[in-house]
């Protein structure tokens, strides 16, 4: 589309549909076991079955295999070990291989005899049924030379060192502004205090999974549990040599991915070759155990905060140290310094980070990555302010308020956060709050509440849809996104619904599959900007067709008219000056024997659906307005907790978060989404931990029974609520996303909650009984 073109738009879409609590419309797919997941493609001819044997030792090598008795079992079909595995085409084992890949764990298993991590796989078998791979598993039996493995940064032996002064510098770490290090020598209100985060797991609830089926020599199909077809395409036909084209990726539900599915992993490489050696389909998915040591996690990790301020409790200056543990061979660290830069106006900043290797496998984005375990820091370190200066926690925060980005001094593209905190306020009654902590009870039970400050950033990305308009009043919208449980199919129902002026039930939506037009991994919250957006471009050039289809068609009644002339409203085509002249899309079709109309669209760029403002591609200038702001969300949670002073547990008892993120496109789903991200914080303030032992660098709590998450009797009802909140600039509808801010700031107004209880400020998460009595 060229910018010339009209804005036909100019009346929004009516939003019959976009913003309702719409049910999600692939529900009763999945409550009655319709929807199929990538693990149980059944039906491909003679699908058997890959079991991973992994090592129990961390640090070691591999001398040798008995295989006999599991090659005896009967059904078993292949061991594929280190000795007999088919070379790739290219590994991630070297950085060139590993950036093409974009894989993301420098070392890929059974490639050689070298063991680096506790679950690492060493064989791989396959066998007619389940039951007999896991058999035949069990009776493989590998030699090992053990060593001691280092388990963390705090181990001893660990050397600490600086990622960004012998790589990449890619992670954000080390970040300059004003003169921190004099700012904060100066101050008259220090405080330095330390965070500590456990190891958290990711744990959705489908483990990983791949069914891969090789159709020829070179094609082959995967059905994978992935949060990105596009990326999982690019990484295996990379590995295999193969042309992108041949090797399609399927994805159409996932039970919950949280950042571990946002990459490609050994697991499927691996049953990827397991099929190309046993010439049959075979799938494989991981075990509840297997998945803590195949997809990543989140990092255990220490920061360092130094906060200086004034005596009226005015940031001066924010510094802040990260250590956290990686693998031997990635420098990966989530990024906890960018939200502590972003949250206040504040002159003066710092930030850095250090890693140790040991031998566990790479982290990776978890669940808000940074931004959770940044704000923790923050945001306990902006309430022990506020207690120290005699200050409200919540008035310390507007003393605060960032009116600008101050990270770069660029204007926000919109910011509510004010609204967040007095809407949240209201509804939790704040303002009746003891200003004292350890003086309010329940009877024998310590009352606390809490607050923080949550934010996520908008990370606009590229991604493509098609529209196919049938002049029956139908439509096809296809992406190659994905949805992670989160309703993906349901809001892009609604966006191509209103797009089009249909009603919901007559758009067939479609999504993952690399056969769809490319839309990015629905990671970083972007999904819902920018398919949303995409459909909507996508729409717009279906109208746009139309138009300049009814302009030259001599028996229509616009006919002739300047195709800026023209706009379209509730499906008609009418002309701007005079609306009664102009007839529907329907009539135009039929009359020139078109079955369908079809339209593609990017959704990086485009303003277009709010109110305002001319529809159009990145040339109308919409993406200067775009790079001059600073995109992000902003929202806010209330907590109450009862502390038992006996017995030191804690439990949530009220909870309110108001959040502003830009055009929320269905209110149910995403009342949800932000009730379980704000439960996923309640986790990790409170329960979740993976522990790996010191000396075997092995978890010791790998499985659902002994890794704590929060269950429906810990959690009360919660109160969410949305801003209303119009963005010209982030894209085309307005949307910023809300797949991570619900956890951010969760574990520190827990942690807030539990200091005005108790007086006790824990600074080590989880904060479980042992570290309040
Ligand atoms: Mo998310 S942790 O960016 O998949």
């Amino acid at each position: 589309m060229d910018t010339a073109e009209p804005s036909f738009f100019e009346t929004n879409p009516k939003a019959g549909s976009v913003g309702q609590p719409l049910s999600r419309v692939d529900g009763r797919d999945k409550v009655t076991g319709k929807a199929r997941y990538s693990a149980e493609y059944n039906s491909l001819p003679g699908l058997v079955h890959a079991v991973l044997k992994t090592s129990d030792v961390a640090k070691g090598r591999i001398t040798g295999f008995d295989t006999s008795a599991a090659l005896k079992q009967p059904g078993v079909l292949a061991i594929l070990t280190h000795q007999n595995l088919p070379k790739l085409a290219k590994t991630p084992n070297d950085p060139e291989g590993k950036k093409a890949i974009g894989a993301p764990m420098g070392f890929l298993p059974l490639t050689s005899d070298q063991i680096h991590y506790a679950g690492q796989p060493v064989a791989v078998v396959v066998a007619d049924t389940l039951e007999r791979a896991q058999y035949a598993a069990a009776l493989v039996r590998v030699q090992v030379t053990a060593e001691k493995p280092l388990a963390s940064y705090e181990d001893p032996q660990a050397k600490l060192f600086d990622p960004e002064k012998v790589q990449d510098g890619k992670t954000p770490g080390h970040t300059v502004r004003g003169n921190p290090q004099a700012a904060f020598a100066a101050a008259p209100v220090q405080l330095t205090h330390k965070y500590d985060h456990a190891i958290n797991h990711h744990n959705p609830m489908e483990p990983g999974s791949t069914t891969a089926h090789w159709e020829a020599a070179d094609r082959l199909t995967v059905y994978e549990s992935t949060q990105g077809v596009t990326r999982t395409q690019k990484a295996l036909s990379t590995m295999l040599g193969l042309a992108a084209e041949q090797v399609r990726v399927v994805t159409k539900y996932i039970g919950g991915g949280f950042g571990c599915k946002g990459s490609t992993w050994p697991h499927t490489i691996l049953t990827v070759q397991a099929a190309k050696a046993v010439g049959r389909p075979v799938k494989l998915a991981l075990t509840r155990q297997q998945q803590f040591t195949s997809m990543g996690h989140r990092e255990d990790q220490t920061q360092t905060l130094k906060v200086g301020a004034s005596k009226d409790g005015k940031l001066l200056a924010l510094i802040h140290e990260k250590t956290s543990t990686t693998s031997l061979w990635d420098n990966y660290a989530e990024p906890n310094s960018r939200i502590i830069n972003l949250l206040y106006a504040c002159p003066a900043f710092e930030s850095s980070y250090q890693l140790a290797r040991a031998n566990v496998m790479t982290s990776t984005f978890t669940r808000a990555p940074g931004e959770a375990p940044g704000s923790f820091a923050i945001e306990c370190s902006m309430d022990d302010l506020a207690y120290q200066l005699g200050i409200d926690p919540l008035e310390i925060r507007l003393r605060n308020h960032a009116d600008k980005d101050p990270t770069n001094g660029k204007p926000w593209s919109s910011k509510s956060l004010k609204q967040c905190y007095a809407r949240g306020a209201e509804l939790f009654g704040w303002s009746k709050r003891n200003p004292k902590n350890g003086q309010t009870r329940d009877g024998r039970l310590l009352v606390g509440w809490g607050m923080a400050t949550a934010s996520y950033p908008v990370h606009n990305n590229q991604g493509t849809a098609r529209v196919r308009l049938y002049a029956d009043g139908h439509a096809l919208v296809q992406t190659g996104a994905t949805d992670l449980g989160t309703g993906t199919y349901t809001v892009m129902t609604q966006v191509a619904a209103d797009s089009l002026w249909l009603t919901p039930d007559k758009v067939r939506f479609e999504l993952g599959d690399t056969k769809l037009p490319t839309a990015p991994n629905s990671g970083g919250s972007v999904a819902a900007g920018t398919v949303s957006s995409s459909i909507y471009m996508a729409a717009q050039e279906v109208w746009q067709k139309l138009i300049k289809l009814a302009v030259k068609d001599p028996k229509s009644p616009l006919y002739r008219a300047q195709v800026a002339e023209v706009m379209v409203d509730n499906g008609r085509l009418m002309l701007k000056a005079n609306k009664s002249k102009g007839e529907d899309f329907a009539a135009l079709m039929k009359r020139n024997e078109m079955a369908d109309v079809e339209g593609n669209g990017n959704g990086k760029y485009g303003a277009g659906y709010e109110s305002g403002l001319a529809p159009g591609p990145a040339s109308s200038g919409h993406q200067d307005d775009q790079a001059g702001h600073s995109m992000h969300s902003f929202g806010a949670h209330f907590c109450e907790v009862k502390v038992d002073p006996e017995l030191g547990t804690v439990r949530v008892t009220r909870w309110v978060s108001v959040h502003a993120a830009g055009r929320i496109l269905n209110a149910k789903t995403a009342r949800s989404q932000i009730i379980g991200g704000s439960i996923f914080g309640i986790g990790a303030a409170l329960m979740e931990a993976t522990s790996r032992d010191p000396n075997y660098a092995r978890y010791t709590n790998a499985s659902l029974a002994d890794y704590h998450i929060p269950v429906n009797a810990d959690i009360p009802a919660m109160t969410v609520e949305f801003i209303d909140e119009h963005d010209p600039y982030i894209n085309a509808m307005g949307v910023k996303g809300i797949g991570e801010i619900s956890m951010v700031g969760v574990s520190a107004a827990v942690a807030n909650a539990v200091f005005h209880a108790t007086g006790k400020r824990v600074r080590s998460l989880p904060i479980t009984p042992d570290k309040i009595l």
